[in-house]
């Protein structure tokens, strides 16, 4: 793949990894269990991580990465469920594994690229990360942990 071609692809995961920060923004601030809670909030800083080292292998090859902004509304409108009209922590999280799952399917065309070693590397990693928020939060909607504690 050409840099600039690779430079607007790692751009597109950027722009996938920001949304889902700023969906976990919304999630964490609705659910009231903590256990779950401080897991999302391990994930969002996951995808922090994920955008600051897709943004230095696109510095490397001279581009401009996206920019994060903290009131930003999102990049992908059509693909990223809103939490502005979800409550509670059962709708959140169902609204959270809608948004795992397109990020899975983002990161798993990426592994099909054809990129440098590095830059596979990066995708690779960012991938298996996705895949862990995504079984989790599969696995708490079925064990429910907050069912009939109060909340914490
Ligand atoms: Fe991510
Ligand atoms: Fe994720």
């Amino acid at each position: 793949m050409e840099s600039k071609d690779l430079i607007k692809h790692l751009s597109s995961l950027v722009h996938t990894d920001i949304d889902a920060i700023h969906a976990y923004d919304q999630a964490i601030e609705k659910i009231d269990y903590k256990e779950v809670r401080d897991r999302l909030s391990d994930f969002r800083t996951d995808h922090h991580r994920h955008v600051t080292d897709l943004s230095s292998l696109i510095r490397d090859m001279g581009g401009d990465p996206p920019e994060f902004k903290r009131d930003f509304k999102g990049f992908l409108i059509e693909g990223f469920t809103a939490l502005r009209s979800v409550t509670g922590t059962e709708a959140s999280l169902k609204a959270m594994k809608t948004n795992e799952r397109l990020t899975n399917a983002t990161y798993e065309k990426a592994l099909s690229w054809d990129v440098p070693t590095n830059v596979r590397d990066v995708i690779r990693k960012n991938r298996e990360d996705e895949r862990r928020h995504f079984d989790y939060i599969d696995q708490v909607l079925q064990s429910k942990p907050w069912e009939g504690v109060k909340a914490a």
